[in-house]
Formats: structure tokens, C-alpha cells, sequence
């Protein structure tokens, strides 16, 4: 498979080097996670660097991470140009904070897996201690357990775990 060795590709090219579909790729840019300019054709050129974009979208959707997010790290490149190794700290420091959040989620997952999770389903054991009658639906919806930070209603506070 041959890739231009430019710095501008074609929607072809990129498509083949990333795996992504073309549809994807019109998707993202609508998006604003992707940037393109026109050749004389009309036709979507795409700079080198959005590949390292597109790489990231890749790699955030495979973990979960919702486009919104993504494009919100992404708020703060430059779109004219390739982004320097500074931008893409700045980009880091950003994501960390929700990255971490994310890290803890699923790490409490992990641990309360065969545990209560406060879904209001009272089917396990650790229920009746952990969630008694359903108490943690107070809190708001959902597996109120595994919030992070978890949800708190300070008047019953005592009673969490
Ligand atoms: S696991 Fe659903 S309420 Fe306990």
C-alpha cells in the first residue's frame, strides 16, 4: 500500500493509512476533530498531522471516551498547522483530569463488580446492608455506588459502606 509522501493526502490515502471510512472521517470533521482544505478539484485534502488526530479518535472511542471529550482537549490545538510537542503537553494536561476519572471508574467497577452498585435491582447479598429498600435512589439514578465522585446525600451519609 502506498502513501504519498507529502504532507497533504488525499481522503483515499488517509482512509487507507487510519482504517477509518470515509464517512467517518466527514463525521469527525463536522465534528470539528479534524480539519481539511480544498484542492483545486474540491476534493478534501487532509495535512499529515490530522492522521495523529484521527489516531487518538481511534483510540478514545475504543475506550469509551465520548467525541465531546475529545474535542474539548482538541479545542485548544492549532488547526493551521502541525500542533508542537508543547501543544499536544497542554492537550495532555487537560485530558489528564478526565482520564484519571475515567481510570477510577472502572476501577471501582472492578472492585464492586460482585458487589453492591446501588442500581436499585436489590439483587445481591451486600443489598440489604449496602442499599437497604432501595434507599440509594435518593441519590439520583443509575448504579449511584459507582459515581465518580460517588453521590452523596449528606443526610444519609453514615449509612454508605
Ligand atoms: S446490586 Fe443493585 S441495588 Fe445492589
Amino acid at each position: 500500500m502506498q502513501v504519498s509522501s507529502t504532507d497533504h493526502l488525499t481522503i483515499g490515502e488517509v482512509t487507507r493509512r487510519t482504517g477509518v471510512p470515509a464517512s467517518a472521517l466527514h463525521f469527525y470533521e463536522r465534528k470539528g476533530l479534524i480539519f481539511t482544505t480544498r484542492n483545486g478539484g474540491n476534493q478534501r485534502i487532509y495535512e499529515r498531522h490530522m492522521l495523529r488526530r484521527i489516531s487518538l479518535i481511534i483510540v478514545a472511542k475504543r475506550l469509551g471516551i465520548p467525541l465531546a471529550d475529545l474535542a474539548a482537549a482538541f479545542a485548544t490545538l492549532p488547526g493551521d498547522h502541525a500542533p508542537t510537542q508543547e501543544d499536544w503537553q497542554r492537550v495532555s494536561r487537560t485530558w489528564k483530569r478526565q482520564l484519571q476519572e475515567r481510570r477510577q471508574i472502572l476501577e471501582n467497577l472492578e472492585h464492586e463488580l460482585t458487589g453492591c452498585i446501588g442500581c436499585g435491582c436489590l439483587s445481591m447479598k451486600a443489598c440489604a446492608l449496602l442499599n437497604p429498600y432501595d434507599t440509594l435512589q435518593e441519590d439520583g439514578p443509575g448504579p449511584v455506588r459507582l459515581q465518580d465522585p460517588p453521590r452523596r446525600n449528606p443526610s444519609r451519609r453514615a449509612t454508605r459502606r
